[in-house]
């Protein structure tokens, strides 16, 4: 008996992990992601690459890929992807063909989803909203514990419902999306715009150049308590509270979870998101607000789905 293995490739980074039959991640392997504007296939060496170390030299059953990104109905293309080269590839069949197993392709939150419903945080719930808190923002909507695809498959591309009129512009090529005011990405340009005009730890973390700037330096300033890292998680808290708020008032699912790295600062960002959504829910006092929760799993979340619908199609075909 091989491994299966989960990938999950997103916009800065692709994570790789064998995982049990049982949900658990044993090891994973790292890659960063070549960028948006090069070839799909730098893209593919990247995923071959944490592959290939994570299953170190084992017998693979099968890989399931969490993609960012527009993953069609029949899970065989990746039709769009806002922080990706992929238009209209056949990454499923074109990856299992290089790397000689059964390869399984979803969205990287509709994987989470997955995963959290199975082992995590939505455990017993029929009705859980998934976001994920990434370089953009993932989303998953499960109904009737199964997730949820839609005619195109593309159901749940939450991060791109319109906020703000004519607002920031973003990757997917429309302005004002959820995105730019609620993932990484939204907390690195609110942290830049303040760096050599307040006195920030910020300025150290990123060498006195904000475009050095990433996520993860803003999570450290916040933690040693630096005063702009904080105000940055109290904006992407804020509007990823009012933008849970809509999804509340059209879904009333039974929980919303929240994971992704951005997630990691945990009650830093879920605590303005739980005073924004109570203060912007319609009917807030007459109904029960929905538990607004950090995945169980966390940021691996998306390989943990991912594997286990390798396993199902491994399984399937046997
Ligand atoms: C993409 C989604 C993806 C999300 C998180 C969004 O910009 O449109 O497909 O799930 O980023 O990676
Ligand atoms: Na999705
Ligand atoms: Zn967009």
């Amino acid at each position: 008996m091989g491994v299966f293995i989960g990938v999950d490739v997103g916009g800065t980074k692709v994570l790789a992990a064998v995982v049990s039959a049982s949900g658990e991640v044993v090891r994973t392997a790292r890659r960063s992601t070549p960028g948006r504007r090069v070839d799909a296939a730098l893209v593919e060496d990247a995923l071959t690459a944490a592959v290939e170390d994570v299953a170190a030299g084992e017998t693979v059953e099968g890989v399931g890929i969490a993609a960012a990104g527009f993953v069609d109905a029949e899970g065989a293309r990746v039709m769009f992807a806002p922080h990706l080269p992929w238009r209209g590839e056949h990454v499923r069949d074109r990856l299992a063909e290089r790397w000689g197993t059964t390869v399984a392709l979803n969205n990287d939150a509709n994987c989470a989803a997955l995963a959290e419903v199975t082992y995590g945080a939505g455990r017993g719930a029929s009705d859980v909203v998934m976001i994920t808190l990434g370089t953009g923002i993932g989303g998953a909507l499960v109904l009737g514990g199964r997730v949820h695809r839609g005619r195109n498959g593309m159901a749940g591309e939450f991060g791109h419902m319109q906020v703000v009129p004519d607002g920031q512009p973003c990757e997917c090529g429309n302005r004002g999306c959820w995105e730019q005011y609620s993932s990484g990405n939204a907390l690195v340009r609110f942290a830049r715009a303040r760096i050599g005009h307040e006195p920030t730890v910020l300025e150290e973390l990123c060498q006195g150049n904000p475009d050095l700037l990433v996520g993860p330096m803003v999570t450290e300033a916040a933690e040693a308590g630096d005063l702009v890292a904080r105000q940055a998680f109290g904006s992407v808290g804020e509007w990823l509270g009012v933008g849970v708020a809509n999804l509340v008032a059209a879904f009333d699912p039974d929980c919303v979870v929240v994971g992704g790295g951005v997630s990691a600062a945990g009650d830093r960002l879920l605590e303005p998101a739980r005073s924004a959504l109570v203060r912007s829910l319609v009917g807030g006092g007459q109904r029960v607000v929905p538990p607004l929760v950090r995945a169980a799993l966390g940021p691996e979340a998306g390989v943990v789905g991912a594997a286990d619908l390798a396993r199902e199609v491994g399984q399937a075909r046997r």
